[in-house]
C-alpha cells in the first residue's frame, strides 16, 4: 500500500546522546539505532520520513515552519523544549500539519516540571513511556490520519 506522505520525525536536545544518556531512563538504543527502526516502519506503511536532530530550539523552529510546504504531518519528541518552548508550539500550530508527540519516558511517572508539555496542546495525540516502540506507534498513527485524506 503506497500512501506516499512526507513526515518530519522531530528530535529535540539532548537525543543525540540516547545510548550514553540515563541508559535506565532511556534505555540501551542509539538514535542512529532508532532512526533505522523508524526508516523500516515507514518503508512498512508507505511512508516516507525526514528523520533530523538539533540541541538549538531555532533550528527546530525553522524546520517546522517549512513542513508546511514539506510534509504532511510532524512526529516530535522535543525533549525538555516540551516543558518550555511556546516557540515550538507557535511553529506547530502554524505548520497546519498533524502533530504526534512522542517521549520516551513516561514524563508523568517523572519530576513534576516534566508534566506538562507545550505541545500536547496542539498535538493528535500523546505516546509516551514506550521508549523506541512509542515512535512506531506513531508512524502507524500517523500513516492513519494521513491516509484519511
Ligand atoms: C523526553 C522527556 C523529557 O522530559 C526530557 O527532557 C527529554 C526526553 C523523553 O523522550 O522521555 O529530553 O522527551
Amino acid at each position: 500500500m503506497a500512501i506516499d506522505a512526507s513526515i518530519l520525525v522531530l528530535n529535540g536536545p539532548n537525543l543525540n546522546m540516547l545510548g550514553v544518556r540515563e541508559p535506565h531512563i532511556y534505555g540501551a538504543t542509539t538514535l542512529d539505532d532508532l532512526e533505522a527502526l523508524c526508516q523500516e516502519r515507514a518503508e512498512q506503511l508507505g511512508l516516507s520520513i525526514d528523520f533530523r536532530q538539533s540541541n538549538h530550539e531555532g533550528e527546530l523552529v525553522s524546520w517546522i515552519q517549512e513542513s508546511r510546504t514539506d510534509h504532511d504531518g510532524i512526529v516530535i519528541n522535543a525533549g525538555a523544549y516540551t516543558h518550555t518552548s511556546i516557540a515550538i508550539l507557535d511553529a506547530l500550530t502554524l505548520s497546519e500539519r498533524p502533530v504526534i508527540e512522542v517521549h520516551l519516558s513516561n514524563i508523568y511517572k517523572r519530576e513534576t516540571f516534566r508534566h506538562h508539555s507545550y505541545i500536547s496542546a496542539v498535538a493528535q495525540g500523546v505516546i509516551c513511556g514506550f521508549g523506541p516502540q512509542g515512535y512506531l506507534m506513531a508512524l502507524d498513527a500517523m500513516a492513519q490520519i494521513v491516509g484519511r485524506d
